[in-house]
């Protein structure tokens, strides 16, 4: 039966895609995704469309309109489709196919265990396309641990922090990569981020 499927498939590791997600890759005829994103089904015999990451729009209407024809189509979300993922923009476009969506693993979820933090008992936001906001200072006045997904550069983050008069002393933590070979998971402080040099892909923690 055609259906859009918006399937999480866990931060970045194949060891962290969940069964469910690799049963609907097995049996769909179309999968879209990131090129990092297909490789994690390089057994599916699915049409494959690479998402265009300056259009992504075109790419889930693409994704649509096959659903429109009668197709099964899953579009893969980094981590969980819906922290800060692509739920919003793809339930935005497609009100004219049925939808069923697959949870995966945050990378926030993954830091968490990293640095056995309960996540029911910190603040969660993300800056990602929305830059440095004052939301996360009110966020840190609250005095539990606070999650961020950066807008782009944890370096940019910690500057806003600083300059804004938050202590460069704070303890925060950075899981870069995370389930990469390359992955690195650090304690540090605000001041230290700001003379490290970290990749786009991080979760920071301040402390
Ligand atoms: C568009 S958001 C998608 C978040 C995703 N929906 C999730 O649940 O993890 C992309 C951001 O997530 C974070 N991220 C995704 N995968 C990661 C990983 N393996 N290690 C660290 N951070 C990661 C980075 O901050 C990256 O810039």
């Amino acid at each position: 039966m055609s259906k859009l499927y918006i399937v999480g498939v866990g931060p970045g590791s194949d060891e962290y895609l969940t069964f469910k997600a690799q049963k609907i890759a097995d049996s769909v005829e179309v999968l879209v995704g990131s090129k990092r994103a297909l490789q994690l089904f390089p057994d599916s015999k699915a049409e494959k469309l690479e998402l265009d990451s300056k259009n992504m729009g075109n790419s889930f209407k693409q994704a649509i309109i096959r659903v429109e024809k009668g197709k099964s189509v899953a579009i893969l979300s980094t981590g969980d489709p819906g922290f800060s993922g692509i739920l919003k923009p793809v339930l935005n476009l497609s009100s004219s196919v049925q939808v069923e969506v697959i949870p995966g693993i945050s990378s926030i979820q993954l830091c968490a265990s990293k640095l056995q933090i309960s996540w029911d008992e910190v603040n969660l936001i993300t800056l990602h396309g929305k830059g440095d906001s004052l939301e996360l200072l009110e966020l840190l006045d609250s005095g539990k641990p606070t999650m961020i997904l950066p807008d782009f550069n944890v370096k940019e983050t910690a500057k806003f922090l600083v300059d804004k008069g938050i202590d460069p002393d704070k303890e925060v933590a950075i899981c870069e990569k995370l389930s990469y070979p390359d992955e690195k998971i650090v304690k540090l402080t605000l001041k230290d981020v700001l003379n490290d040099d970290f990749s786009y892909m991080c979760v920071m923690v301040i402390f």
